[in-house]
């Protein structure tokens, strides 16, 4: 141990003032150009971030929604999906995945996850299915996408729409048997992304988008964020007021230029906790045709109540995404779902702990922040 591991320092698990300091001045000059504009509602901002958002994941179309929330719902929205109708999804997401699902009146029918990636396992998918499925919402989680090879393929045989949660994963990339590459977003029917901002690309408040291929699709949610008006006063579906604000949109158009620095950082300080923490220690395993963004750095361990307990008292940021999994919440009791149904999701709520993997992190933090988790594991 070197001198500056043993002195404490405090690394948090996300620190924004970093991220926001060397681009202060493009945010505020932007600001300005908006306030003096105050085309607050539907302002160009929102166009121009769909645009780019649009050759970002390489899909046709995309429309700004007030949250990652409200893009889930939307998305349910715009493919009819409410009362009778089921959606097949994880139990081990943020709350908002089922929330969103349980909000428009159809079943989350809930399905475990692959141990390993913590995504959902696409083989157990087919059980799921009845004559009521009308979507699967495969969660990208912590930035890897899930397994949408054979996803898609299950959607197709069963004529089932896929509704990406794509909220933690914008910018993530996904390889084909054929070597053909996608990004989240471009992986279904529809892609919906949050902007909160904790996200890699985060807005300063609440924010979201969709991304379809599909054109009627899009017609109908960009119709539905303005209450279903198809010109003024006439509304042809019951919508709601889904806006994204003008200002978070020319925010996001100027964070958006800094994504993939954002990225790279982040896979620079995964590789540095990948070769610097010790072997035995379970650190997230990435598929080579899904390279995650790392929206999250997730161990799993038997020990993490006590590592976590470890790591805050050597003041090292960490945080349980998720300690309860979906279908044992209580809010969805009345799903009939128990202890027991999905082991794997169980197990992942009660071993998994995230530990910062901000871009801007110093050597001095990996270092200090490796050698705790080392000593604790030797301990
Ligand atoms: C997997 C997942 N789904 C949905 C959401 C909801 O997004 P928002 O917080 O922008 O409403 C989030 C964000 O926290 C998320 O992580």
């Amino acid at each position: 141990m070197n001198q500056k591991t043993a002195s404490q320092i405090n690394v948090p698990l996300l620190d924004l003032n970093r991220q926001y300091d060397p681009i202060k001045n493009d945010i505020t000059n932007k600001l300005l150009t908006m306030f003096d504009d105050k085309r607050f509602i539907n302002g160009p901002e929102v166009t121009e971030l769909e645009e780019k958002i649009c050759q970002y994941t390489n899909t046709n179309y995309a429309v700004g929604v007030s949250s990652g929330s409200d893009a889930l719902i939307i998305s349910m929205m715009g493919l009819d999906i409410g009362q009778n109708d089921e959606v097949i999804t994880s139990p081990f997401s943020f709350f908002a995945t089922v929330g969103c699902i349980a909000r428009l009146g159809a079943k989350p029918v809930f399905c475990d996850i692959d141990p390993n990636t913590f995504n959902i396992d696409s083989k157990q998918i087919e059980s799921k299915i009845t004559s009521k499925t009308k979507a699967i919402m495969p969660v990208h989680l912590f930035g890897q996408c899930a397994d949408m090879e054979a996803i898609q393929a299950i959607a197709k045989k069963h004529n089932l729409a896929i509704i990406e949660d794509a909220a933690q994963a914008l910018g993530a990339n996904y390889q084909f048997a054929d070597k053909a590459l996608k990004k989240a977003g471009n992986l279904g029917t529809i892609g919906c992304f949050s902007f909160f901002p904790s996200k890699n690309l985060g807005a300063c408040g609440d924010a979201g988008i969709v991304t379809t291929n599909d054109k009627d699709l899009y017609e109908k949610i960009k119709c539905l964020r303005m209450h279903g008006e198809t010109q003024r006063y006439h509304h042809k579906y019951i919508g709601g007021n889904f806006r994204l604000d003008t200002i978070q949109a020319g925010i996001l158009t100027i964070k958006l230029n800094y994504l993939d620095e954002q990225h790279n950082g982040r896979q620079s300080n995964a590789n540095y906790y990948n070769t610097h923490l010790a072997e035995t220690i379970q650190k997230p395993i990435i598929n080579s045709n899904s390279p995650s963004i790392y929206n999250q750095y997730t161990l799993k361990t038997a020990k993490r109540d006590a590592l976590k307990d470890y790591l805050t008292k050597h003041t090292i940021g960490n945080n349980i995404y998720y300690p309860i999994p979906l279908h044992l919440q209580e809010c969805f009791t009345y799903l009939g779902y128990q202890e027991g149904d999905f082991p794997e999701a169980e197990k992942a709520a009660n071993q998994v702990l995230s530990i910062p993997i901000f871009t801007e992190l110093t050597k001095e933090e990996l270092e200090y922040t490796c050698y705790h988790i080392n000593q604790f594991f030797k301990g």
